[in-house]
């Protein structure tokens, strides 16, 4: 008798030690910030509000988000933001870990490496203090280029975010990792990156060329409400029993939804079809079944979305605007100014990376060759494409106005047919001193 009691609480306490031996953490972040960029924010609140009815504890919830729009002027809802036409409250709850100008690209990195000391006095102070025993979950959502994604302050390089993952491996701060961004050209901040044995499973907006997709515009707020990707994973979260489902029914569930874009993954793909969605996004690691919050919206397969690729978000949402005024009104004068603005800034920003490109060809004394600026190639230089941005940015304009990450694949052109930065960073001065650097409004 005595024995069986022993054995027993021996095995009850097995149990407890497995259950508690692993934890979830999460880190969300929104790259952008202004009002036409609402959706971003609002993906990533909306994925907060999954992850917290699903147990996972603020403690382990990381949010990086510019926090601009609850309170913004153009919000006719103030202290609301909705993921979902007609959706319910998303902004409820969500930690304001960082917010404005701490949501940079270091500040993400010293994140995710655990770095406490560095970000003592910066936000909350959060930080991944995860070990060998605990899944990841990271969700990135915002504007994206060739080999980057931006961040309101600055942009995180492909190459860097592949370094700092390496580095948490090797510091064993993470058992199993899922990685999901959105973002224009995402696939690129993974291919040929991400190695396949270091227990990551990602998955991506779109591939390495192409522009991922608004979707869901909403004519009370004059803005997108959501990106078609992200809505379709969070949507499927919402409502599939996500203790049951694997990542890679996930995966595949998203990538049909996804009509404009391919959806990709990388990394160790068998992971996809091992592990169930919850145990990344839900702390039923122990068991528990989650109930389903009213908070967040089902899924609405009959909703017409109302896709327009990220480039075209801002001329799209000026062109709604206007058709919904009635003909000479003052506001109507004003729209149209803004779009003209808009056009206008578009391509003065195509033409003048299309000279550097011609420039560049010059400088080097070689015949220019149209393949730059015709065809994209896959970015391996990447250390040449840095230093190339950087200096755009340094020199012309910022580079996280969606017109010119439209237009990096020229400049990571320009390093894979094998001019050095020092030579493309020349016709970027001869091109910019020129003109001087520009500020647009955006
Ligand atoms: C990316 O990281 C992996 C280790 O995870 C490393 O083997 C590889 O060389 C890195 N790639 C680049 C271009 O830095
Ligand atoms: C000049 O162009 C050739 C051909 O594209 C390239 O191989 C070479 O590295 C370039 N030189 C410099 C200094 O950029």
């Amino acid at each position: 008798m005595r024995l069986q009691l022993f054995i027993a609480s021996i095995a009850l306490l097995a149990v407890i030690g497995t259950a508690s031996a692993g934890q979830n953490w999460a880190v969300l972040v929104a790259g952008s910030n202004g009002w036409y960029n609402y959706r971003h924010q609002s993906d990533v609140c909306h994925a907060y509000q999954i992850l917290h009815k699903n147990g996972i504890p603020d403690s382990n919830i990381i949010v990086m988000m510019y926090d601009d729009l609850a309170k913004n002027k153009q919000n006719p809802t103030p202290g609301i933001i909705i993921n979902h036409p007609n959706g319910q409250d998303v902004y409820k709850g969500v930690p304001h870990d960082y917010t404005g100008n701490t949501v940079t690209p270091k500040n993400f990195i010293n994140v995710l490496l655990g770095k406490k000391d560095a970000m003592k006095g910066v936000g909350s102070g959060k930080v991944l203090e995860s070990g060998p025993d605990d899944n990841v979950f990271i969700y990135f959502t915002d504007h994206g280029a060739t080999g980057l994604v931006a961040f309101p302050n600055g942009v995180l390089y492909a190459k860097d975010l592949n370094s700092t993952i390496a580095q948490m491996h090797s510091e064993n701060k993470y058992k199993e990792m899922v990685i999901y961004i959105e973002a224009c050209e995402s696939g690129s901040m993974l291919e040929g990156l991400l190695p396949d044995n270091i227990n990551i499973y990602a998955t991506t907006a779109s591939n390495a060329e192409e522009s991922s997709y608004a979707c869901y515009y909403d004519s009370k707020r004059q803005t997108y409400l959501g990106d078609l990707y992200s809505v379709n994973w969070m949507e499927d979260s919402d409502a599939e029993d996500i203790s049951k489902e694997s990542l890679f029914k996930q995966f595949q569930v998203t990538k049909q939804k996804t009509t404009e874009s391919h959806v990709m993954q990388y990394g160790d793909l068998t992971l996809g079809a091992k592990h169930t969605v919850s145990e990344f996004q839900g702390a039923t690691r122990n068991g528990k079944q989650q109930s389903v919050s009213p908070v967040v919206d089902r899924m609405n397969t009959l909703l017409k979305r109302e896709t327009t690729a990220t480039v075209d978000v801002r001329i799209s949402i000026l062109s709604k605007r206007l058709a919904d005024l009635p003909a000479n009104s003052e506001e109507r004068l004003s729209i149209k100014r803004e779009l003209a603005y808009t056009v206008r800034q578009r391509s003065i920003i195509s033409s003048t990376i299309d000279s550097i490109a011609k420039k560049s060809f010059e400088v080097n004394r070689s015949g220019y060759s149209d393949l730059v600026t015709s065809q994209r190639m896959k970015l391996t230089q990447h250390d040449c494409y840095k230093e190339a941005t950087q200096r755009i940015h340094a020199k012309c304009f910022d580079i996280q106005n969606e017109f010119v990450l439209n237009k990096l694949w020229i400049v990571a052109n320009l390093c894979e047919v094998g001019l050095h930065s020092f030579t493309i960073n020349n016709a970027v001065d001869a091109v910019c001193d020129v003109l001087g650097r520009q500020q647009f409004e955006y």
